[in-house]
């Protein structure tokens, strides 16, 4: 079978092929699926894709997403044409990636120890729904479009849901989103109802939500938008182009991400995978993903801390006994994740083979981070005058305590990935409420103050 886009199984022993215009989460043997395509982009499209910056009130060029259409051309496109384009690709008016790309902030640097024109952080949350969500959900949303799909469905700690319900009402779409009751960032919630979703809440946590929702999501026919779809994956590489492209395509040293349900890394890997394939870049930036010490699966497993057994991708031949033997032991234990950090806040990452693929291809490493270390993090990146989610906050932790143990060097390059923006002013407040807080400047009264300057 010969086709220029099309679906391939990610397992080296299975490798089952499908076409681009069929809907599935795996293939028949249960392996995640991949976007592939037949031929080589060249690497002229670099001058393009800047040209279209100047974007000529095409909107498809105003997207941080389509701007790179020529490397997710799944929809298989070939016109500058925005009439041509409109018929295809799904956008909010351009918006998705528009404002992200990496940004030097000094004040984060000096706190994680690094020199300033080293670090770079880039604000997903500068997204239309806050969160580097609408990447790949533009990328979800066409593939839906192409399938003529009615209704779409979700689980989420409440960006996807805020994401996908943003998309579908806009393109006057059905959306369903399944989040954990109580679980979820007030401001997500809130998004996803005024978007005109269906709202489910699960008594449960986002592990729960997914089970519940792929199986409703089956026997109802719908569309899945959660990272397990290989089309979200496809547009969420558009994070790291932006990246790239904006360092004049010389790859950093690291890529700095916090780690949930692995979509976000996936897809980074795959981008990277691809454009060491295509011979666009010679350097494969390492990746360090960040959990939360409360919900630290992925930390766990990777790093041999249980059954003194580290999980590894091992070109394919994954110990899947050594994640069934952890799942059943967090059964057992009731061992829930557990962590203000909501967002992060999954004990089984759906796309668990995909990350250990993508850190096996970039040598990367996985650390954690406390609550408090995230707190701090994200109120410092505050004090650059950019807001973050606590999730986001992982991302400062995470490099200063790679910095710290050295895995990190003073001199290295690094493009950190605030993936989401504030959507719980509560927390904020709550920091800055206790003085204790490294970062904290605590509110006072007008009478102590003038009492202070008598
Ligand atoms: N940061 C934020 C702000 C997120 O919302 C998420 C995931 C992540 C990081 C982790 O990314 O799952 O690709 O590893 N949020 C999902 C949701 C689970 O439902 O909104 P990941």
């Amino acid at each position: 079978m010969r086709m220029e886009a099309y679906q391939e199984c990610i397992d080296p022993a299975c490798r089952l092929r499908y076409p681009i215009d069929e809907f599935r989460i795996t293939c028949e043997r249960g392996h995640a699926l991949d976007v592939k395509y037949a031929s080589t982009p060249s690497k002229s499209l670099k001058d393009v894709f800047y040209a279209r910056r100047n974007h000529g009130n095409n909107i498809y060029n105003e997207s941080g997403v389509w701007r790179f259409r020529d490397l997710i051309n799944f929809a298989q496109i070939d016109t500058e044409e925005y009439e041509e384009c409109k018929k295809y690709l799904v956008s909010l008016d351009g918006a998705e990636g528009r404002l992200s790309k990496p940004f030097k902030m000094s004040k984060v640097a000096e706190y994680v120890g690094m020199d300033k024109d080293c670090l770079f952080l880039q604000p997903e949350g500068y997204n239309p729904s806050g969160s580097f969500k609408d990447n790949g959900m533009a990328t979800a949303l066409t593939h839906a479009k192409m399938l003529n799909v009615k209704k779409i469905m979700c689980a989420s700690t409440g960006n996807t849901s805020a994401s996908a319900a943003m998309y579908a009402s806009n393109e006057g779409i059905l959306c369903e989103v399944y989040v954990p009751r109580g679980e979820i960032a007030i401001g997500k919630l809130g998004q996803a109802l005024q978007f005109g979703a269906q709202v489910v809440e699960v008594d449960g946590n986002f592990d729960d939500a997914l089970q519940i929702m792929l199986r409703e999501a089956k026997s109802s026919n719908a569309y899945v938008v959660n990272s397990v779809n290989p089309f979200r994956i496809e547009g969420q590489k558009a994070i790291v182009y932006r990246a790239l492209e904006y360092l004049d395509w010389n790859p950093p040293d690291w890529l700095v991400y916090p780690g949930g349900a692995l979509g976000n890394t996936s897809s980074a890997g795959k981008c990277l995978m691809e454009l060491y394939e295509w011979g666009w870049i010679k350097k494969v930036p390492r990746l360090a993903i960040i959990n939360a010490e409360g919900a630290n699966t992925l930390y766990t497993l990777y790093n041999g801390k249980f059954n003194g057994r580290a999980l590894r991708w091992n070109k394919g031949k994954v110990d899947l006994e050594l994640i069934g033997e952890y799942y059943a032991y967090m059964d057992k234990q009731n061992i829930r994740p557990r962590t203000d950090a909501t967002a992060i806040q999954i004990g089984r990452p759906a796309n668990l083979l995909k990350g250990l693929r993508a850190l096996e291809f970039t040598n990367g490493v996985v650390e954690q981070v406390s609550d408090g270390e995230m707190y701090d993090g994200m109120a410092v990146v505050g004090l650059n005058g950019f807001d973050c989610e606590l999730a986001s906050g992982a991302v400062p932790a995470g490099i200063k305590k790679l910095r710290e143990m050295e895995v990190i060097k003073s001199d290295d390059i690094v493009v950190g990935i605030l993936t989401g923006r504030q959507k719980d002013p509560n927390l904020v407040i709550r920091y800055h409420m206790d003085a204790n807080r490294r970062f904290a400047v605590t509110p006072r009264a007008y009478k102590d103050l003038k009492k202070d300057t008598k």
